[in-house]
């Protein structure tokens, strides 16, 4: 298969293209596409085998489930049994958006999209191509991010194509992504909703809405059981083993110089995901992902995948990588720099 590469723009797509994309959604063929956060491998989530080539192009394991996209938030209503007064004010508050509602599900979600869970996990792009397919499609789309499985979700087209190109029957092409990295999941079955995976909507956001969310402990490292199936799997791998160095006030900056400075003398190839500060210390040989600015964790979010595909063309032994403060979306780009390293982390 040859993968078609549609370019659009992103405030006004051009609707004739979309319909031609939304058409090979109906017909169960796989299409990658942009959304606010990261681009996902879209497929008619109504139709069990359209969703079982999502799994099949990605290598994803069946038990993780996927989010199911939807353009109106009335649709909510076909897909969910139940939308308790929590899940109502999220909605109301920040769809759409970057954030993903776990739900008890109805007879018309097929188990290939939850994995044979009893809830299912929607959400309603802000993203104006995203949106305006979903609606064209006319069914409510099954989307991963549009990485192969345990890659850095992609934020371009050409991330996807890296990773799908030949796989899948299109690519809608808008740029990159505004956010980054992926959305909040808040699963809204459980007395307090908990924080499953943390994102684009912020804990503090939830918490100004709700007034009380519980946190998925399993955020907080390796050896718990996480709620979201997902997170239990190895993510974001970047192409070389990294370590992450955490620290307040420039400590992780001054570590990773060391390091790297100590790695390079002994012959390794270092590469590092690091602030434009911290970029300054380090040897001229090292291969530096920069970030952003120390604290703009906007630019953190937004930079931090491409800065970790960037070593899949230019390649290095290990990788060493920045803390970010975990305020706002800091929190979000922290999940992921931990996953990525495979939770190696020196604190410092
Ligand atoms: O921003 C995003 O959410 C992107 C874009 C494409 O919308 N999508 C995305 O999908 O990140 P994915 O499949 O890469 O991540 C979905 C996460 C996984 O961790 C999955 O385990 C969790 O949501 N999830 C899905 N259904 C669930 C459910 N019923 N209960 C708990 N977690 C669920
Ligand atoms: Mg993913």
């Amino acid at each position: 298969m040859n993968t078609k590469h549609y370019v659009v723009d992103r405030e006004k797509p051009d609707f004739r293209i979309l319909d031609q994309a939304a058409a090979v959604l109906r017909q169960g063929g796989l299409v990658a596409f942009p959304t606010e956060t990261v681009y996902g491998l879209g497929a008619n989530g109504l139709d069990p085998g359209a969703v079982a080539r999502i799994f099949a192009a990605k290598g994803r394991p069946a038990d993780n489930p996927l989010i199911l996209h939807i353009a109106d938030v009335h649709e909510v209503n076909k897909l969910a049994a139940r939308v308790p007064a929590n899940a109502a004010a999220l909605m109301a508050e920040y769809w759409p958006g970057p954030l993903t509602l776990v739900l008890a599900r109805t007879r018309l979600v097929p188990d290939a999209v939850t994995g044979g869970l009893d809830t299912v996990a929607i959400r309603l792009p802000d993203s104006t191509v995203a949106r305006e397919l979903i609606r064209l499609a006319g069914v409510p789309v099954a989307a991963p991010s549009a990485n192969t499985s345990g890659r850095p979700s992609p934020t371009t087209a050409g991330d996807v194509l890296a990773d799908l190109a030949g796989r899948i029957e299109l690519v809608i092409d808008a740029g990159p992504c505004g956010i980054g990295v992926e959305s909040t999941v808040v699963d809204c079955t459980t007395p307090v909703p908990t924080l499953l995976r943390p994102g684009g909507v912020t804990l503090e956001m939830l918490i100004a809405t709700l007034g009380e969310v519980e946190v998925d402990p399993a955020l907080g490292g390796e050896n718990i059981v996480p709620r979201a199936p997902g997170m239990k799997y190895t993510h974001y791998a970047p192409a070389a083993p990294m370590t992450l160095y955490e620290g307040e006030g420039g400590a992780a900056a001054a570590a990773v110089a060391g390091e790297a400075a100590r790695l390079e003398a002994a012959g390794r190839r270092v590469g590092a995901v690091v602030s434009a500060e911290t970029a300054l210390l380090l040897p001229p040989t090292v291969v530096a992902a920069v970030y952003g600015i120390r604290g703009d964790l906007d630019a953190a979010a937004a930079n931090l995948y491409t800065a970790l595909r960037l070593f899949d063309a230019e390649p290095v032994d290990v990788i060493l990588a920045e803390s970010v403060s975990e305020a706002g979306l800091g929190l979000a780009v922290m999940n992921r720099l931990r996953k990525a390293a495979g939770y190696r982390i020196v604190h410092c």
